[in-house]
């Protein structure tokens, strides 16, 4: 079954008929929200409001651990997560939709496994290609399908947040490689990794990471893009659900 974790801006799907009403309980604690259990166009799906629903959890604060086992425990077979971004290369204007290939870990302090010895014993997974390449190709056909041209392929920088970062870190990042930033894309995709979940993400670009527009990052242009991304990653969501 296809599971969803809304970033900001999606904490709820339009449409989706309820069925079930997972618990948030896991063995690590609490996940963010109820994975909710639903029929979209005919088919079911589960969905996970990464920051919770109403929205409290900053970026830092989200259980990682427990929202992924959640998601499995509910019937999750592939998880796109949903991210709102910073485009770091100039072409990665606000509006384009990007489906990332790669990315960099500059988080710090979050419980980024299950191997750490006492929930499971010590083991070490291959991270090569972090994102699912079947499900990377899917999510750019179902983009096509709905009328979307993704981007295929970028290196997602995930800041530790919740604050923005200054130009000369962002500067840092590109020097990196990294094209596109945000704040939770890990340590989500390596705990996906680390439960066989197929796992690809879907990145909004809802501004020009510090340093790289004009002039400040101001809010209100954020929430504006956010609002008009967020419809049509639900257009390519119900595109994948639907193949
Ligand atoms: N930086 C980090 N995270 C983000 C940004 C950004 O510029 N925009 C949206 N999420």
């Amino acid at each position: 079954m296809l599971a969803i974790i809304g970033g900001t801006g999606l904490s709820e799907i339009p449409g989706l008929e309820i069925l079930r009403r997972h618990g948030c309980e896991t063995p690590l604690g609490s996940a963010s929200a109820p994975v909710l259990q639903g029929r979209l166009q005919d088919r079911e799906m589960l969905f996970l409001a990464r920051h919770g629903q109403p929205r409290r959890l900053p970026p830092h604060r989200i259980n990682y651990r427990a929202n992924l086992w959640a998601l499995r425990q509910a019937g999750a077979s592939r998880v796109v997560g949903i991210n709102a971004v910073g485009g770091i290369d100039p072409t990665l204007r606000t509006g384009a939709l990007v489906v990332p290939d790669q990315l960099i870990d500059y988080t710090h302090g979050r419980e980024a496994t299950y191997f750490d010895g006492r929930f499971k014993p010590l083991a070490h997974i291959d991270f090569t290609h972090p994102y699912d390449a079947a499900l990377r190709q899917a999510l750019l056909a179902a983009g096509a399908r709905a009328g979307e041209s993704p981007v295929a392929g970028g290196v997602y920088a995930c800041t530790q947040g919740p604050r923005l970062e200054t130009a000369a870190e962002i500067a840092r990042l590109a020097r990196d490689g990294a094209t596109l930033v945000g704040m939770t894309g890990m340590p989500e995709a390596a705990l996906a990794r680390e439960l066989a979940l197929p796992y690809a993400s879907l990145a909004l670009v809802v501004n020009s990471a510090a340093g790289i527009g004009e002039g400040e990052i101001a809010m209100a242009d954020v929430e504006a893009a956010l609002e008009a991304a967020i419809v049509r990653a639900r257009g390519v969501i119900e595109a994948l659900l639907l193949a």
